[in-house]
């Protein structure tokens, strides 16, 4: 068992990464005693999946918990879906004692993530991400919400988890897209923090796409510890926790302009060449950095231009209503070298014309 923590004071959690944990999650909730019942909430597609042993583990140690599902998908990110979710747990009598299971991908962290947040003013959570973008990222960080039309993500809270599970051994049920899609994000946390991390996701191709548990472990814990060394420093991203976000200007952008036809992973590998294109085109970073970046996004089947229908225009509207524009001024985080990043709105509106044409 690999522990390790999200060191936030009095809301400091742990991160166990296990082969097989599902089935032993019972036992540590018990010893934990965060809440006297659990309901688990997840999509329809996880919890026939693995809806069943978290339950039969939360049983085993005499731990009172019912399955709640929803239809799978982007679309339940809502405030339809999160009213359905707190009216069914006032039917069942939940109050401040009980707890949540986020059980599946960022859709379920994030929708079950805000319910407990605002549910009784707030009880406590518990996730357990089952997608990769979800094990390396969402899971981890406390970001909650749902989607409205205006806009993703533009409801939420954040709300720290009391305790995050995750089982490298559920991937294997993954869809090979929505793998490759969360490898972006993986791929990300070795530009921004660790070149020595992505000179191991160079060399263990292989062993990563074959899903070998040792290594799926290996980047898993990494990219925790990472993300969670991040958030302890800037839990609110009012400064460092910004640099989370290279590759998502561009990405996001690139994400809306192609109608979501596009994964959230694909789009940001596109965006993190956009970036550091722009990194090199300020000449603050040199070419064999940016063709590095390239070579290992596509060693990953992961794409790494702007698709020549999207439109341009389309695109650079999007950039400018991203929400974390602030009056006006685009942040992009830009690679300096392999394992370093700035964050800089001094970007020439020449060089993101050159960059996306
Ligand atoms: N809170 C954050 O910090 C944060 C960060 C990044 C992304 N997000 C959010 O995460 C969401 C995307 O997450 P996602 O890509 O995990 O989407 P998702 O939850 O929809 O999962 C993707 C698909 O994989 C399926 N799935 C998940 N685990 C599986 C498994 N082990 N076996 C088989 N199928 C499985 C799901 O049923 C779904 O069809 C977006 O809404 C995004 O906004 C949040
Ligand atoms: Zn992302």
């Amino acid at each position: 068992m690999r522990e390790l923590t999200v060191g936030l004071g009095q809301r400091s959690y742990p991160i166990h990464i296990e082969d097989g944990c599902l089935q032993y999650i019972g036992q540590d909730l018990a010893e934990r005693k965060i809440a006297n019942r659990y309901c688990i909430i997840a999509d329809d597609r996880v919890a026939s999946l693995y809806g069943r042993t978290v339950l039969q583990s939360l049983q085993q140690s005499h731990i009172g918990g019912e399955l709640i599902t929803f239809p799978e998908g982007e679309a339940s990110k809502s405030l339809s879906t999160f009213g359905a979710l707190c009216r069914e747990l006032a039917r069942k009598r939940y109050d401040r004692r009980d707890g949540i299971i986020a059980l599946g991908g960022g859709v379920s962290g994030d929708l079950a993530g805000f319910v407990a947040s605002c549910y009784m003013r707030g009880i406590p959570f518990v996730q357990i991400p089952t997608s990769l973008l979800a094990q390396v990222d969402s899971s981890v960080g406390g970001k909650t919400g749902v989607d409205i039309e205006e806009g993703k993500n533009l409801v939420g809270t954040f709300y720290q988890p009391k305790a995050v599970y995750i089982d490298p051994g559920v991937l294997e049920t993954l869809p090979a897209e929505q793998f490759i899609g969360g490898m972006a994000e993986v791929i990300k946390y070795g530009v921004i923090r660790d070149a020595e991390f992505f000179e191991y996701l160079r060399r263990e191709r292989e062993g990563v796409l074959a899903l070998d548990r040792e290594i799926i472990t290996k980047i898993v814990l990494t990219s925790c510890t990472i993300k969670a060394d991040v958030v302890a420093e800037d839990e609110k991203e009012s400064n460092i926790r910004r640099i989370l976000n290279y590759g998502h200007t561009i990405g996001h952008a690139v994400e809306a302009a192609s109608n979501f036809s596009i994964i959230h992973g694909k789009a940001v590998a596109i965006g993190m060449v956009a970036a550091v294109r722009i990194a090199v085109a300020k000449g603050i970073c040199s070419e064999t950095v940016q063709q590095q970046i390239v070579s290992l996004l596509e060693e990953y089947n992961l794409p790494t231009a702007i698709p020549e229908h999207l439109s341009r225009e389309q695109i650079k509207n999007y950039i400018l209503r991203d929400k974390k524009v602030v009056s006006g001024k685009v942040a992009y985080v830009l690679p300096l070298a392999l394992g370093e990043v700035i964050i800089t709105d001094e970007v020439e509106p020449l060089i993101i014309e050159a960059v996306l044409a």
